[in-house]
């Protein structure tokens, strides 16, 4: 019985270990980019790329309903497109979302659906990229929010409070109230949208001087939601050349998601498709871990990982560490694998203190986070093993 148990666990696990997501091509446009939204026809001639987003598992937020929703959340499919014009990219995501959750004014018992895509500020070596979801100590990523909101009349900066006053004590009527009424909506805030640089949770610093621009816009059908960001390839902060790592996030705002609470696909391979240089990134981006997956499980267990770590099937809930459940989905197997010999090298930032004060993630010594785990200097096969194993730990797609 535990034979066969073991013998269907290995084959369903060698499928799933081919599913890596494929690279995203960018060709060039004549056209200005910037002009484009999720509506555009122009993005019908744009080849579209499926990436997996998984329930980022690693961390438990304080909300106890919130946390009930989601316990058991499934990976999605989202489709992406990329396109550029030489100076501007632009991304294209859709995914499914059953309902359009929008946040009205400042209500702060609804969250809105919403999207964010990231990029790491450096990735000349591939097998030492941010932390995924937010970046990590010396490791920074600049990340672009979108939420779906409805419109808010600010004064938007200029202290115009009276443009939201109610028409009818403004005393115009017909024609006048429309220009009154088309002059309080040119006022309006339509979109959360904003610019982070982040090295780990809590540490996201807005970035407000204008200096990181972007376009972007959601759009919600019966299919779900597309959304679209354009940024510049080179700014102060970003120059994407050739190949470079990009990320998505999504929030369902009807599940509760917020901050950490989310989807995130692992980092993806993007490649201007008439790049011709290296290709190490696709390559360490694409690595389908190489490995024995029920020796590497066996592995994982008779090392005591399970006392630390929550895989569902072999521990239960457990705060001391981050939830394993989805790693596999979002990480490469480089950066598994220097977790496991190497913990300081990124410590997983961003455990909450309430839920479990007494397991901390890492102390802070000298200024410098040291995480709790002790390293396992193992053999390299033994480490192909459990990598190869951790990759498998990722919810199936919806
Ligand atoms: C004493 C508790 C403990 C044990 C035992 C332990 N870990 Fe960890 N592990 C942690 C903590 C705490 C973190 C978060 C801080 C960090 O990033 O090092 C972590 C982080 C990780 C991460 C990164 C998770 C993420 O979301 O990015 C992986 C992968 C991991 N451990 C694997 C293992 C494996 C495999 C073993 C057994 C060989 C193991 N751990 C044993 C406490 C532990």
């Amino acid at each position: 019985m535990i034979k066969i148990a073991t013998a269907l666990l290995a084959t369903t696990l060698a499928t799933s270990i081919l599913m890596a997501d494929s690279i995203v091509l960018v060709k060039k446009t004549d056209r200005d980019v910037t002009k484009l939204t999720p509506e555009s026809k122009a993005w019908e001639h744009v080849k579209a790329t499926t990436v997996h987003l998984y329930p980022q598992s690693a961390i438990t937020l304080n909300d106890k309903r919130a946390n009930a929703i989601n316990r058991g959340a499934k990976a999605k499919e989202a489709k992406v497109k990329a396109i550029h014009d030489d100076k501007n990219i632009a991304f294209l995501i859709e995914w499914s979302d059953g309902t359009r959750s929008v946040q009205r004014g400042y209500k702060s018992d609804e969250y809105a659906d919403g999207f964010a895509v990231q990029f790491p500020v450096e990735y000349k070596n591939p097998e030492k990229l941010p932390y995924i979801g937010m970046g990590s100590d010396d490791r920074p990523v600049i990340i672009h929010l979108q939420k779906a909101i409805e419109e808010v009349y600010e004064p938007n900066g200029n202290g115009d409070v009276s443009m939201q006053q109610n028409v009818l004590s403004k005393n115009v009527f017909g024609k006048e109230a429309a220009e009154y009424a088309r002059r309080v909506g040119a006022l309006a805030v339509r979109d959360y949208q904003r610019s982070f640089v982040s090295e780990g949770f809590r540490s996201m610093t807005e970035i407000k001087d204008g200096s990181e621009k972007f376009y972007a816009d959601m759009e919600y059908d019966a299919n779900g939601w597309r959304g679209t960001l354009i940024r510049p390839i080179k700014d102060e902060y970003l120059s994407l050349k050739g190949v470079f790592p990009v990320a998505f996030a999504i929030w369902d705002g009807e599940k509760l998601n917020r901050d950490g609470q989310k989807l995130l696909s692992g980092w993806i391979a993007v490649k201007f498709s008439d790049y011709k240089g290296k290709d190490e990134l696709v390559t360490v981006l694409t690595a389908a871990a190489k490995g024995d997956v029920v020796h590497g499980r066996e592995l994982i267990e008779q090392n005591g990982c399970t006392g630390c770590h929550q895989i569902s099937g072999l521990s239960g809930p457990n705060y001391a560490a981050p939830g394993l459940d989805n790693v596999g989905g979002y990480s490469t197997a480089a950066y598994l694998r220097e977790s496991i010999v190497d913990p300081n090298a990124v410590v997983v930032p961003g455990y909450n203190r309430n839920a479990h004060p007494n397991t901390p993630w890492y102390n802070v010594v000298d200024g410098i986070r040291q995480s709790t785990m002790p390293p396992y200097p193992l053999d390299e096969k033994s480490l192909d093993d459990m990598v190869a194993y951790l990759k498998t730990l990722k919810s199936e797609a919806k």
